[in-house]
Formats: C-alpha cells, structure tokens, sequence
C-alpha cells in the first residue's frame, strides 16, 4: 500500500539523475514527493533557489506527483508544516553515510514522529554529486548521461561553455 506524502529535501545545485533516479523509486512508494529545495547557508550555490526550483519541474517534466519547494531553516519544522512524517534520502557509499547517520538521528531526536528512508542510489550513479558535475562541467568535461539535457545545458551557459 502506498503512503501519502514524503520529503525529498536537499540542496539540489542542481539535480542530477541520481536525484532523478532516487525520486521516481521514492514515488513508488508514496503517492506524493516533495522535493524541498533547502536554502543551505553554509553552501554557496551556484543556482538560485528559483532556478534550481525551475529546473527540477522541468527535469521531471511537470510530473503532478511531484510537488517542488523550498524551505528555510530547521527541515523538521518543514516537514511537520506540510503534515508529512516520512523524509528520502539516497546513499551513495560509506562516506554518506556518517553524515546521514547524524542527520536523521538529530532530526528524530528534534521529532520523533519523523522518520528518514534511505535508498541505495542505482549503480550507474553512485558516483556522481552535484559539486563533482559542476566541477567537471566548469573544467570542459562532459556529463551527459549524469544529469538532465537542460540541467546539462543551464551548466554550460553559467560556465559560458556553449
Ligand atoms: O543535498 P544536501 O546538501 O546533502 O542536503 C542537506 C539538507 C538540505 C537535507 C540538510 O542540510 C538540511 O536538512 N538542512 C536544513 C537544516 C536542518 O534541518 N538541519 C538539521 C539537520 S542535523
């Protein structure tokens, strides 16, 4: 049986088919995902929080199932106002998985009727983040195949590659 709702938080700059990947998997579990776009003050983005919003609508081609937003500070406080109880994560490798450890556990310690799902990312994106995809794509490498056509094209024109 499907479950209502769930969050899919993260900063998303921008997304990359490992997102995509992990998103559509998650919407087979749950009728509805919103992908909440984080305004992550410790990182600087290379996209706005209105074009990385732009972006994952198109990335998913509008699909209705997927409800995007942004959110601003603690993401229990965002997940409690959207009255949504389970959040998605996907894991890469081991070396997510310390820093993921800690954030579920903090955010259950914060609610404890929040729960975290995560999902191993397929193999044929395990490698890949959106720091690794802007740098390759600054330096003149080619990431087709890891990130959406239009992400892939928005990245060249802010790198003045195309
Ligand atoms: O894609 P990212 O950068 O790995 O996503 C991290 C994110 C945005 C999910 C995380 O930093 C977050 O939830 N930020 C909101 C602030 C918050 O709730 N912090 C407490 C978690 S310990």
């Amino acid at each position: 049986m499907k479950r209502k709702v769930a969050v899919y938080p993260g900063s998303f700059d921008p997304i990359t088919n490992g997102h995509l990947d992990i998103l559509m998997r998650g919407l087979e579990l749950f009728d509805k995902v919103i992908v909440a776009v984080a305004f992550n003050i410790e990182k600087k983005a290379l996209f706005t929080v209105e074009d990385r919003l732009e972006l994952i609508q198109q990335a998913v081609n509008y699909n209705e199932n997927v409800l995007v937003d942004s959110f601003n500070g603690l993401l229990v406080d965002y997940v409690k106002k959207v009255n949504a109880r389970f959040v998605i994560r996907g894991l890469r490798a081991m070396s997510d998985f310390e820093y993921e450890f800690q954030m579920a556990s903090m955010n259950r310690n914060l609610n404890k009727g929040m729960d975290t799902l995560f999902m191993m990312t397929s193999k044929d994106y395990y490698f890949i983040s959106s720091r690794t995809i802007k740098e390759v794509t600054e330096f003149g490498g080619s990431v087709k195949g890891l990130v959406p056509e239009i992400v892939e094209k928005r990245l060249k024109e802010k790198f003045r590659l195309s």
